[in-house]
């Protein structure tokens, strides 16, 4: 897909992954909504792409709830038009809190809300809105979705899920013309997992896991969200950016269907 001139939608646009794919989208001349439910970070991500003569929206909102997604899809077409592109980026861990099986209930609710039902719903009403003219969908993933994560089991886990969810997408393109693709990234410089300022912190569990390694660049997961959008072939990928470069996860063929 040509980017130049699309309407792309991207959640979580208001830090780390999801800013870098709002400049990348920017600079490569689409039309960005930032959708986040930080107010603040999402209008720092609009006067980031505006200050470099990049076309940009914030649109508040929640991806947690049917009635969240839907208001961001309206409010986002009403504001600058029907999306082309759509970034399911939004995610939170139990990290910065005890994390499991400590987190609270609410916390528990909160990652699966958000990183799961988050990205199934999103995909379900971009698939909705854009069959008639053809689009794609991309989802964040992560590689904790590969290997198991004791002290995150609730994250890793619905990180699998959009990985194996993104893998079962994978024929809406002839069926919808809809493709619908995922980054699966290493561990990236971004708040999620490091707060920087006056050193780097991290949750006590989380840093010995991560010691000694190179976070990768948001910029570096950024470029691979743009190869899948552009890649007219790309449907149903799950690329994963990792410390020593890309690959695809390959998953078994489906079985025939009646
Ligand atoms: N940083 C990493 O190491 C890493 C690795 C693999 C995958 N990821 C994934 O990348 C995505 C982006 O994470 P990041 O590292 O940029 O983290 P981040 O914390 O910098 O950004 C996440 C953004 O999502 C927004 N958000 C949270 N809940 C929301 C909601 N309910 N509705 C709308 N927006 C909401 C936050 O306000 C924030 O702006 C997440 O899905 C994360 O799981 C991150």
């Amino acid at each position: 897909m040509d980017i130049s001139g699309k309407v792309a939608l991207v959640t979580g646009g208001g830090s780390g992954i999801g800013r870098a794919i709002c400049v990348a989208l920017a600079r490569a001349g689409a039309q960005v909504a930032v959708v986040d439910i930080d107010e603040a970070g999402g209008g720092e991500t609009v006067r980031q792409l505006r200050s470099k003569g990049g076309k940009a929206t914030f649109v508040a909102g929640d991806v947690s709830s049917p009635a969240g997604i839907t208001g961001i899809f309206d409010a986002v077409s009403a504001a600058v038009g029907k999306p082309q592109i759509v970034h399911n980026n939004a995610g939170i861990m139990t990290a910065d809190t005890p994390g499991w099986p400590e987190a609270s209930l609410e916390r528990v609710y909160k990652v699966v809300t958000i990183n799961a039902a988050g990205v199934i719903m999103g995909t379900r009403q971009a698939v909705a809105l854009m069959k008639d003219t053809g689009g794609v969908v991309i989802n964040t993933a992560s590689t904790t979705a590969l290997t198991p994560l004791p002290r995150d089991a609730v994250y890793a886990s619905t990180k699998a899920l959009v990985v194996h969810f993104t893998h079962s997408c994978a024929e809406l393109a002839e069926s919808h013309g809809v493709r619908v693709n995922a980054i699966v990234p290493n561990a990236t410089e971004t708040p999620i997992i490091a707060k920087t300022g006056d050193g780097v912190t991290m949750a006590p569990w989380l840093a010995p896991l991560l010691e000694g390694v190179e976070l990768i660049k948001p910029e570096a997961v950024a470029a691979c969200a743009l190869d899948l959008i552009r890649d007219d072939k790309a449907a149903g990928i799950c690329r994963v950016i990792d410390f020593d470069g890309e690959r695809d996860l390959q998953a078994a063929a489906p079985p025939a269907q009646p």
